[in-house]
Order: C-alpha cells, then sequence, then structure tokens
C-alpha cells in the first residue's frame, strides 16, 4: 500500500461523509484494493489490510483492537494508536482526514465551511506589487493545493487573481474530480485559462451576464452598503446548492472580505523562506492599535512540506464536537 492508495481512500471516504445525513461518532476505514467505510457502525475486523478507526467522539468509541486510532480535534488529527502504519503514511492521513469530516459541520451550520490558503513569504506576502506570485510556494506545497481541490466541492477566486495569475483551477497532480470553479468578478474579467483548462461550467458570482462567456452561469446577490457581496450570503447559497467545502484561493481582497465577516473557518498558509520587503500582503484588514487586538488561534498546527511549513489555523471554534 503506497501513499495514492491512502488517497484514494480519502477520497472514498470523503464522499460517503458528505452522503450521510446526521452525526459521525465514529468511522471506520479499511485502506485495500477496494476501500471499505463503516460510518457509525463496527467492521468486521480483517487482519490482511490496513484499518484506521477516526474518532470524532470519545465518549462513543475511542477505540479497536485491530485498527490504528486518530483522533479529530478540529483541523487536529492526533494519532492515539499505530498498528504498523509506516511513519509518512501516518501523517499523511493525519494531516488530510480533518478535511474529509467537514461536510458534517456544514450541515449542522446550514453553509458551505469555508478554507483559505496561501503561500506567502516570510513578511506575510503573496505577490510582488506588479502582480507577480510564481511560484511562492515550493512544489509539496503546489501538490498540497491539488489534494485540497480534490477534497473540496468548489475553489473561490477573486477577479484580480483569476487576472493576473490565469490559473486553471483543476485537480491535475493527483487522483480526484476537478472542483466546482467560482470566480467572484463584477468587472471585465479574462476567463480564457479557466476556459481552456476543463470543459465544467463557471460559477461567476456578481457581475453582469456575458452572453459571449460559454459555460458559465451567473448569480446574482444582493450587495451590502460597502457594495461587496456578503460571504455569508455565499456560504449559505453553496449550502443550499449541494456545495459543502470551499476552497479560497485568494487574492487578499477575497480572503479578507470572508474573513472580516467571520466566514472563514480554517486558514492555511504555506510559510516560503522569501523576505519581499514590499508586495501584496495575505490580509487586509482594518487597522488595528494594539496588539490585542491581533486575531489569535485557540487551535492551529505547523505541519512540515518539504523543506518548510505550513501553519493550519482554526477561526472558529465549532468545528469541534
Ligand atoms: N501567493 C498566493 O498564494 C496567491 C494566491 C492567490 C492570489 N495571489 C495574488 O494576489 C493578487 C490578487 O489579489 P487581490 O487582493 O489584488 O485581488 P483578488 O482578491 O484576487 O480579487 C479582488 C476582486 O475580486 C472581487 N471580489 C472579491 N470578493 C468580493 C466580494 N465579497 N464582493 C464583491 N467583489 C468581490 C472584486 O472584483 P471586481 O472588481 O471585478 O468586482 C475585487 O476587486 C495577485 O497578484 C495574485 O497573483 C497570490
Amino acid at each position: 500500500m503506497n501513499i495514492e492508495n491512502y488517497w484514494s481512500g480519502l477520497l472514498q471516504l470523503t464522499r460517503e461523509v458528505k452522503k450521510h445525513n446526521g452525526p459521525v461518532d465514529y468511522c471506520f476505514i479499511k485502506f485495500g484494493d477496494e476501500h471499505e467505510i463503516h460510518i457509525n457502525r463496527l467492521l468486521v475486523p480483517d487482519t490482511h489490510w490496513p484499518m484506521v478507526l477516526v474518532v470524532l467522539n470519545p465518549r462513543v468509541l475511542n477505540d479497536h483492537q485491530l485498527a490504528s486510532v486518530i483522533e479529530l480535534q478540529g483541523v487536529k488529527a492526533i494519532l492515539r494508536k499505530n498498528l504498523n502504519m509506516p511513519e509518512e503514511i501516518a501523517s499523511f492521513l493525519c494531516t488530510y482526514i480533518p478535511y474529509c469530516f467537514l461536510s458534517v459541520r456544514a450541515r449542522q451550520l446550514e453553509r458551505a465551511i469555508a478554507i483559505t490558503h496561501f503561500a506567502q513569504s516570510l513578511d506575510g506576502k503573496i505577490a510582488t506589487l506588479s502582480g507577480d506570485s510564481k511560484w511562492i510556494g515550493n512544489e509539496q506545497n503546489l501538490i498540497h493545493a491539488h489534494r485540497m481541490r480534490a477534497l473540496c466541492d468548489s475553489i473561490l477566486i477573486g477577479s484580480r487573481t483569476m487576472n493576473c495569475d490565469q490559473p486553471s483551477l483543476t485537480v491535475r497532480l493527483v487522483e480526484g474530480d476537478n472542483p466546482l470553479r467560482i470566480i467572484i468578478c463584477s468587472s471585465e474579467g479574462d476567463f480564457r485559462s479557466l476556459q481552456a483548462s476543463a470543459d465544467e461550467k463557471i460559477i461567476v458570482m456578481g457581475g453582469e451576464e456575458d452572453p459571449c462567456l460559454e459555460n458559465a452561469e451567473y448569480v446574482r446577490f444582493p450587495a451590502n452598503p460597502d457594495g461587496k457581496i456578503s460571504c455569508s450570503d455565499i456560504l449559505s447559497y453553496l449550502y443550499q446548492q449541494g456545495i459543502f467545502t470551499v476552497y479560497i484561493e485568494g487574492g487578499a481582497t477575497t480572503s479578507s472580505q470572508f474573513m472580516k465577516e467571520s466566514m472563514v473557518d480554517i486558514i492555511q498558509l504555506h510559510i516560503s523562506p522569501m523576505i519581499f520587503g514590499s508586495g501584496v500582503s495575505s490580509f487586509v484588514l482594518p487597522e488595528i492599535n494594539s496588539v490585542q487586538e491581533a486575531i489569535t488561534f485557540q487551535h492551529y498546527l505547523f505541519i512540515p512540506m518539504g523543506d518548510t511549513y505550513m501553519f493550519v489555523g482554526e477561526m472558529n471554534a465549532h468545528l469541534h464536537v
């Protein structure tokens, strides 16, 4: 069993958790040629294939003789017991398993769960002032972003990121389905890279319908007094469409608007060993006067990512059982 086998098991887990309507206390996963997922049900023991028990509610079940045990505490996955799993596999599972269960929280909140990701320099810059951001992150960060795209139902960016970066927003570096691609754009946008990279429809939020843009669906929202689209309206709308998770890949204006409305659940910051000294900051938020006013994190972790680290922080305590 290699990482790719486990990865296809996690994709199946994500799909099955999404289909499950109701609380999840624990889940057994048997990784193999054909994976088996049992939610809130015991699995018939099989010593041939690695079995993992994921515990969400330790009061209901917290151990099993023949399974490795991973306990979920929000974005943290704690390996409680390891039955012969190589270290590399165990840390891989602990990194990605928390995202497989986000649909449970989405159902409870009746809105999509938002995860925002940036690759940033040591001084917190995500692009130069001329708009160049390729490549601040390393190769592992790119693979990570593709994994997250595959685990999430949708991916969202702002118009300037689309125009500057001309991204594809598809899953190419790992196995998995492309997420629904969403652009917030009221002005004229350059959709060429998105149209060239996949046939699936693009959702455009804001803006007037452009009849020349093929395969695009326009969604209109009433504007806030500041002229912005309400991010809470976006997340509620997505949930109603059966889209339970959204991966926000920038830029700063877009992610910060979600943050201002407390509509970001998880932040992922890939820290690159570079200093810009100028450039576009990761976040653009109202000015604060004292350090005590800074956003802090009760639950966070630093995950090794190739030759550097990724910070993962929870913005809201509601991810905990
Ligand atoms: N290093 C990284 O990980 C990374 C990732 C992504 C982007 N980037 C870089 O970030 C830069 C772009 O960031 P940015 O902050 O300038 O722009 P941005 O966030 O990409 O786009 C901002 C635009 O998106 C639309 N928008 C977003 N949220 C909205 C809302 N709630 N309501 C209404 N409109 C909304 C508006 O478009 P309209 O003006 O059309 O209405 C707004 O002008 C680029 O240089 C890109 O390369 C870096």
